[in-house]
């Protein structure tokens, strides 16, 4: 409490509730969860169900438009998106300028911020405030354009990491066989075709990374779109909220982290150092979950899929399991009500495909991509579009006066 408190929330009621905990800040016909029980559904299919049955681009248009597609509508929205895939060379050109050390997260960022300037026939600034709202068409456009070229932007981002040119999109191949194509991440002579069987594992994780309601990066990319920015700044908007290591970058920080521990033997430890504080298990733990994940027990199942396919075993697999164990069958965890997430095991599977660490963020961006759009056309074609302003407590200074500079102390 402070002392302005009666001043500033004498008006009326005011909900003070730091990290937005407890408010909902729109209303959704989206995503459902129920944290207790371990629940996900997007448009009232359960996750299950749509990671087994459906694919990445069915499950997008699920969340976008509301309604699984007929066949016509899947044969356009398909053919739509895989014909967008291509960028202009400007904008290939300013993506080579990053340096290949760069971290794909920033070089996905800015270069969708960057599509913005390269896209002005999208930008509500030029065309009137009410573009979205009053035309429907154009923003069927950017929905196809945005989910087409978020992976070339993501697989070029890699070809830079690895210090290798850019190889162009192939529109006869799947969303995600075309995704690995791009990225040649094996390093293959040009004849390389991903295999059919890795291209639907990765598919399967795009669709358990496609939505999850108002985490932060869609809450980022609500807040930003309902000034009524253009789409292309938005998802760049969400994309920073999502490079954070408590958010999507905590894939990434997974892997880093089980390097650190490095054997079963030092679990123990550092399952100690956790308890007294000292560091986060990542990958462990969730705002809205208090059961487990149900994508963290789908994505366990990839990982020994892909593990198999690949042939190799992975080394870090046996820590990642045993630090599991000790964490869930510890009382301070179990308190805590702290289980495996999303990206405890994403990250062992993208290390298995042979990804650079910091490129793993970006494999969840892409698909989180149509989440960002629903929620985005969602709030436009609400039409109750309000802009985004919190209050705040203020806790600072009363008022005082000015005191010049060779007046202070
Ligand atoms: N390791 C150690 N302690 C943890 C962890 C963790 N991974 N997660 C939560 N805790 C502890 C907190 O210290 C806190 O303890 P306290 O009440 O004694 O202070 C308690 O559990 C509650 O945690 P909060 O941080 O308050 O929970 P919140 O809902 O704010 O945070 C978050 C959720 C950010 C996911 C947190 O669990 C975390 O930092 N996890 C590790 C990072 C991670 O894996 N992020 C990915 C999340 S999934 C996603 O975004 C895709």
């Amino acid at each position: 409490p402070s002392h302005r408190d009666e001043d500033d929330f004498a008006a009326g009621l005011r909900i003070y509730d730091p990290a937005f905990m407890n408010t909902a800040a729109l209303s959704s016909k989206i995503t459902y969860i129920d944290g207790e029980k371990g629940t996900l559904m997007h448009r009232g299919y359960p996750i299950e169900q749509l990671a087994e049955k459906s694919d990445f681009l069915e499950v997008a248009y699920l969340l976008i438009y509301g309604d699984l597609p007929n066949k016509p509508q899947s044969e356009r929205w398909r053919w739509e998106i895989m014909h967008h895939t291509f960028l202009s060379d400007d904008l290939s050109r300013m993506m080579q300028a990053h340096r290949y050390d760069a971290h794909p997260m920033a070089i996905f960022a800015s270069t969708f911020s960057a599509m913005s300037a390269f896209s002005p026939e999208a930008n509500p600034a030029l065309q009137g405030q009410n573009l979205y709202i009053n035309d429907k068409a154009a923003m069927n456009k950017q929905i196809v354009r945005i989910l087409g070229k978020a992976t070339t932007v993501a697989a070029n981002a890699m070809r830079i990491r690895i210090n290798r040119p850019f190889v162009l999109p192939r529109s006869d191949l799947t969303y995600t066989e075309n995704m690995l194509f791009m990225m040649d991440h094996m390093n293959e002579p040009s004849s390389y075709v991903p295999d059919p069987r890795l291209a639907k594992a990765l598919d399967v994780l795009f669709v358990l990374h496609a939505d999850h309601e108002m985490n932060c990066s869609t809450a980022a990319m609500t807040h930003v779109g309902s000034s009524l920015v253009d789409p292309y700044s938005a998802i760049a908007a969400a994309a920073c909220a999502l490079y954070g290591p408590l958010h999507g970058g905590a894939n990434e920080a997974v892997i880093r982290m089980l390097q650190g521990i490095g054997s079963v033997d030092k679990v123990p430890a550092f399952i100690e150092g956790v308890k007294n504080r000292k560091q986060l298990l990542f990958g462990f733990g969730h705002r809205i979950y208090k059961n487990t994940d149900p994508r963290s027990k789908i994505i366990r199942e990839v990982a020994d899929t892909v593990f198999e396919i690949i042939g190799a075993k992975e080394p870090l697999i046996e820590v990642a399991i045993a630090l599991k164990d000790a964490a869930l069958g510890d009382a301070w965890f179990q308190e805590k009500k702290l289980y495996p997430n999303v990206d405890y095991w994403s990250g062992l599977v993208y290390k298995a495909l042979g990804f650079p660490l910091d490129f793993f963020p970006v494999l969840f961006a892409v698909p989180r991509v149509a989440g960002w759009i629903a929620h985005w056309k969602q709030q436009i074609d609400s039409g109750t579009n309000k802009i985004a302003r919190p209050r705040q407590l203020y806790v600072g200074e009363k008022r005082r006066d000015y005191v010049p500079l060779d007046k202070r102390e």
